[in-house]
């Protein structure tokens, strides 16, 4: 697809912060090779989803709960649809706070990014999310903690590694402090530029 740009889907729950960032970049020519085409939010609630219409992007609100009978396979199965109809390249997890299953994630090999708010291959797999994992890094006592974007395979926060970012944590922090700076000094950063780095395979450029 040499000359195109590749079709990105974004996947959030929550408060969208790095939605916000790759809406910002693709803006800025940050993300050149790859266009935000569709935000996908299992919760209806989140705040991405405004940030998504706010910036007249296609969203759609997929719940497994509510729309899927709690089924994570028709989960998947309804989410492949979208994708499919949307002619979806890569997947970006942003704040995604949902394990997808082998069968999905091998369909979309090497297809899939995240990014998680720690250096892996610490405080990150299983029941390792969001402000949990700001928490467990100051009960360890580090003193530097970072954000990881990393393609998804089966195993949680176990995929290769494509960019790392380090991140100081400072005397007097508190979770929210450390995770805000995360997010401004790694997320915000190497989110995007792992997605243009991807987008630019994908595309041939
Ligand atoms: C971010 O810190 C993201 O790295 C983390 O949740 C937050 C979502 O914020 N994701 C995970 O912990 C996934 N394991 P956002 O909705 O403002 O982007």
């Amino acid at each position: 697809m040499a000359g195109k740009k590749a079709n990105i889907a974004v996947l959030v729950s929550g408060g969208g912060t790095n939605l916000q960032a790759l809406i910002d970049a693709e803006k800025n020519g940050i993300i050149r090779s790859g266009t935000i085409r569709l935000v996908v939010s299992n919760n209806s609630k989140a705040y991405a989803v405004t940030r998504a219409e706010n910036a007249g992007i296609r969203v759609e609100v997929l719940t497994k709960k509510a729309m899927c009978g709690g089924s994570q396979e028709e989960f998947e199965r309804r989410l492949s649809a979208i994708l499919e109809e949307n002619s979806i390249d890569l997947i970006v997890l942003a704040g995604f706070m949902s394990i997808l299953s082998e069968d999905f994630t091998k369909h979309f090999d090497k297809r899939i990014i995240n990014v998680h708010p720690s250096l892996i291959p610490s405080f990150c797999g299983k029941g390792f999310y969001g402000l949990k994992v700001h928490e467990a890094v100051l009960k360890k006592g580090v003193k530097v903690t970072g954000a990881t974007v990393h393609f998804v395979n089966e195993i949680p926060d176990g995929g290769e590694i494509i960019l790392q970012k380090a991140v100081e944590v400072e005397e007097g922090d508190t979770p929210e402090i450390l995770q805000k700076r995360v997010m401004e000094n790694a997320e915000w950063i190497i989110l995007p530029e792992a997605a243009e780095k991807i987008c630019a395979q994908i595309t041939g450029k």
